[in-house]
């Protein structure tokens, strides 16, 4: 049975068309019962229906706190199908309050544009390129209560150079990004990640050793635990 899953977009979607992509291509065994959005304009909404998944828009301007917005979301969720399978946030703007975190616990995804626990926040692609790192990335870990913080699942670092802004280190990130989501999201769906306190172990595939990843193609960069083949 492939995982259930719902994804919460906010704006562009483009981490949402790479789940899309792998599960079309085999790759990820899940299905997008639900995308969700906060914003009525998001695009990531026209990625899914151009895909005949089916979205809901909640706003959390129509409730009067987090916890009302949350309760609204779960409910979507399981009117969706997916209230069994797991959430994967991407590029969601929103902090969820306990009420959502606690009843996904273990089976809910974000992805950072940065090397968490460094550059938390929204901007952490120009956070970093400002603050002169030599090294940046994207982090997808588990969602706790506070932001940006949750055990790590995997990390995929790229050079920071001399002329970046937060722009074309934030392009470069987001290749990287659109690469380890979906493995991630494959690794959770086939049962092979464990949380004990801060730290996410990997399984290794029933069927054995996993070949890597064709990285050929790609730009200097280290990602950890390594890709695996198709991602
Ligand atoms: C990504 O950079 C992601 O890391 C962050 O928000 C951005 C979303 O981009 N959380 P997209 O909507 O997936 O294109």
């Amino acid at each position: 049975m492939p995982l259930s899953l719902a994804v919460l977009v906010s704006g562009s979607g483009s981490n949402l068309q790479s789940l899309i992509d792998k599960i079309e291509a085999g790759l990820v065994d899940g299905e997008i019962k639900l995308v969700l959005s906060n914003n009525p304009d998001a695009y990531g909404l026209i990625r899914a229906q151009n895909h005949g998944i089916p979205t809901a828009v909640i706003q959390h301007t129509d409730h009067p706190n987090r916890e009302a917005f949350d309760a609204a979301m779960l409910d979507a969720v399981a009117d969706a199908g997916a209230e069994s399978g797991a959430v994967v946030l991407a590029g969601f703007m929103r902090l969820l309050s306990p009420v959502f975190v606690n009843a996904f616990a273990g089976r809910l995804l974000n992805i950072h544009p940065a090397l968490l626990p460094s550059f938390p926040g929204v901007h952490g692609q120009s956070d970093a390129a400002d603050y002169g790192v030599k090294l940046s990335g994207c982090t997808v870990h588990f969602v706790d209560e506070k932001m940006d913080h949750g055990p790590v699942v995997i990390q995929a670092a790229v050079p920071a150079l001399a002329d970046d802004d937060g722009n074309t280190l934030g392009e470069r990130i987001l290749a990287l990004e659109h690469r380890i989501y979906p493995q991630a999201v494959q690794w959770l769906a086939a049962g092979r990640l464990t949380i004990e306190g801060r730290r996410v172990s990997l399984a290794p595939p029933t069927e054995g050793a996993a070949a890597p990843a064709d990285m050929s193609e790609t730009g200097p960069c280290l990602v950890n635990p390594p890709l695996e083949r198709g991602f």
